[in-house]
């Protein structure tokens, strides 16, 4: 068990808080990273934690913002100590075909998604190679590896937030700081509840294990990842998708 300090973006979301709970429930102290404007999914969320009270925390950010994510870290730093885990799971999607899509629409899930994560990475490696510790876990996504119909934005993003992965994984090795991407596939959340239910059952007729799966089913491989003895793991990508897509 290790008392190091998590941080988690997205932490409050469908996959953020399950990997919120896994985290603490390996013993890190672990910091819930999220907008400030979701006060009304903040309070369900500290009832889905309530176990894990005393290990989690809810700190504000945005990570479409450099000097926010700046902020925030320098103030958990200041408060828990320094940041050694790095998860990002903050994402957005705003699925429509490229013929219709607006350049606000691209210009948003590129920002959140990928700017988000060099926002994050930014503030955190310098602090980590220096220490000598670190793990980042990107949560990207099957649909970054495959593509998906009405989501050239999203996809582009998480392919690209890969690329981030195993770059930074190359110039950190040295240094006892890992970087992994998780790739997940469709998932019990409110991003996939949000697909119009004809598609999203195509989408499960899809996937050979025959179901969604569940949020605690990626957030105990962020955990593994997570690990002091996952240091030989970098610039990998695990993907978790059921079956749905299989590569080597
Ligand atoms: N493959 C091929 N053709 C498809 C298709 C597909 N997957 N989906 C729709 N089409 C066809 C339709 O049959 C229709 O054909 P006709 O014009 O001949 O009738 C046409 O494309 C519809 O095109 P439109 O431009 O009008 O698109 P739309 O407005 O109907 O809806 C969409 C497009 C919003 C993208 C809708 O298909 C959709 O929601 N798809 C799901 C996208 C998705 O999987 N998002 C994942 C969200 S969850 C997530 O991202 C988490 C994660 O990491 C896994």
């Amino acid at each position: 068990m290790s008392e190091r300090v998590a941080l988690v973006t997205g932490g409050i979301g469908g996959l953020g808080t399950e990997i919120c709970k896994f985290l603490a429930r390996s013993g890190r102290r672990v910091i819930a990273a999220d907008l400030g404007s979701r006060a009304e999914r903040l309070a369900e969320f500290h009832g889905e934690i309530a176990e894990f009270a005393d290990r989690i925390v809810f700190e504000p950010i945005n990570v479409g913002d450099f000097d926010d994510c700046s902020s925030a870290i320098k103030r958990v730093e200041t408060q828990y100590g320094p940041v050694e885990i790095l998860v990002n799971a903050a994402g957005i999607t705003r699925d429509t075909t490229l013929r219709k899509m607006s350049p606000q629409q691209w210009a948003d899930v590129l920002h959140i998604n990928l700017d988000g994560v060099f926002n994050t990475c930014r503030n955190v490696i310098e602090g980590m190679s220096e220490r000598g510790f670190g793990r980042i876990v990107n949560i990207s996504s099957v649909n970054g590896q495959t593509g998906q119909f009405g989501q050239t934005n999203y996809s582009a993003a998480k392919a690209g937030m890969h690329g981030l992965t195993m770059a930074l994984a190359r110039e950190v090795a040295r240094k006892g700081v890992t970087v992994n991407s998780v790739s997940p596939g469709y998932c019990n959340t409110a991003m996939v509840a949000a697909i119009p239910e004809n598609v999203r059952n195509q989408i499960v007729a899809g996937i050979p294990v025959g179901r969604l799966g569940e949020p605690s089913e990626i957030a105990r491989v962020v955990d593994f990842l997570c690990a002091e003895e996952s240091g030989f793991i970098t610039g990998a990508n695990i993907p978790v998708n059921g079956g749905y897509f299989m590569d080597f």
